[in-house]
């Protein structure tokens, strides 16, 4: 009676789960090489004592900020093993969003036994830097989505973290890296951090492009998938429909989505269709827009929509013929092919598919390549026969 069961662990497709987990770091990154170069640069000199460096990290989410401090800082330790001792610690302010709560937090991950309660924010700010000044460690702090923090604390911790550094005898004691998603943090900021942070050290992440959210998803399909088991078509679905955000994230879960949908249909690949983006796709169409659209417009997609269940694109010229055998089905008279290039343009000014002119690969002149990035074709095929299925 447990044969439903059987699926789990089955391991077809993913040898495993780990690179999907949620604070795994990859041994690389993709595309972010320029990057990783201009933070080492803000870092240049950390190899000497007395030496540390502020930073902060601005981007959308998805746009590699947490693992960009996170790469670099361990690849850091590394590199400097036997030179000089780092930590680094990461705390999520929306997590902890007042001052000391971060602060009991440094504290305890330096020292577990550090109590929980009964010391004040100067106390254990103190205990902190007595701690990294007996260990010799210098401390990389990386304070992410500080602007929760910020918006509750206002900029004290900052200040009195930034002052730790700033005692006669006390340089070097504390890199500070801070990650926000809000482009005006600065402006929160008091005059006097924006000069110590220093306005030059912001590194700004742009969304990522089709490629590299493909070399993305590429990456961890090779590091948690059975070779083969994840092809290029499916890998250029992926960085298409997250390529409207640019957000990896969302690149990552349609890879890992699509493994769970195709392994639990019992494959050992997964299949253009395990890949749905629907829902992450709340914004952009919503299934109702068909009831909006012309009979003729409807039959269009209805045609559209059933190729690109199973595959990625398709030509204007096969959608063309689609259309002619949806018509059929429902026992009307097709249009002619002016009127059905101008019913494909206003799906596309509906934001229903995405065209492309390109060269016809049947020799003579231009088509279209119909694709779309903006709705699940399952989706909208089921609502289109449901509406028609009322006339
Ligand atoms: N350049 C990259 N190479 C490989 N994986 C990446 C890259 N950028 C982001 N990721 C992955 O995408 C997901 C989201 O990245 P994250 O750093 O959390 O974004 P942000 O903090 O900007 O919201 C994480 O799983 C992360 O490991
Ligand atoms: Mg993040």
């Amino acid at each position: 009676m447990t044969d439903y069961l059987d699926r789990i662990g089955a391991g077809k497709i993913l040898l495993s789960k780990e690179p999907f987990s949620f604070d795994w770091t990859p041994p690389s990154l993709v595309g972010r090489e320029k990057e990783l170069m201009e933070i080492a640069s803000i870092f240049i000199g950390i190899d000497n004592p007395n030496v540390s460096a502020r930073v902060t990290i601005m981007g959308p989410v998805g746009s590699g900020k947490t693992v960009l401090a996170k790469r670099f800082s361990d690849d850091l330790i590394k590199k400097l093993e036997g030179r000089r001792k780092i930590v680094s610690i990461h705390i999520n302010c929306r997590n902890y969003s007042r001052t000391s709560q971060v602060l009991h937090q440094i504290a305890m991950k330096l020292d577990p036994r550090h109590p929980e309660r009964g010391f004040s924010a100067g106390e254990i700010i103190h205990t902190i830097r007595r701690n990294l000044n007996s260990h010799n460690i210098h401390l990389i702090l990386i304070l992410d989505e500080v602007d929760v923090l910020i918006r509750k604390d206002s900029s004290d911790l900052i200040y009195r973290l930034l002052r730790i550094d700033e005692g006669q005898n006390d340089k070097g004691y504390l890199s500070l890296i801070l990650i926000s998603q809000e482009l005006s943090l600065m402006n929160r900021f008091e005059a006097a951090i924006i000069s110590r942070l220093g306005m030059s050290n912001v590194l700004k992440l742009e969304p990522y492009d089709e490629n590299q959210l493909i070399g993305i998803a590429k990456q961890r399909a090779l590091l948690a998938c059975k070779s083969g088991s994840v092809n290029e078509d499916i890998l250029s679905k992926i960085g298409r429909y997250s390529a409207v955000s640019g957000d990896a994230r969302m690149c990552i879960e349609l890879l890992e989505g699509g493994i769970r949908r195709a392994e639990m249909n019992g494959m050992d690949e997964v299949r253009i269709e395990d890949i749905e983006p629907s829902q992450f796709r709340e914004s952009s169409v919503e299934p109702s827009q068909i009831d909006g659209l012309l009979e003729h417009q409807k039959l269009v997609l209805l045609g559209i929509c059933r190729r690109l269940k199973k595959k990625d694109n398709l030509f204007s010229g096969d959608a063309k013929k689609l259309y002619i055998l949806v018509c059929e089905e429902y026992g009307v008279k097709a249009k002619g092919h002016t009127t059905f290039l101008k019913y494909l343009k206003s799906l596309e000014i509906e934001g229903l598919i995405d065209t492309e002119t390109v060269n016809s690969n049947t020799g003579r002149g231009r088509t279209q390549n119909i694709t779309m990035s903006n709705s699940s074709p399952a989706e909208l095929e089921n609502r289109i026969e449901k509406v028609l299925s009322r006339y």
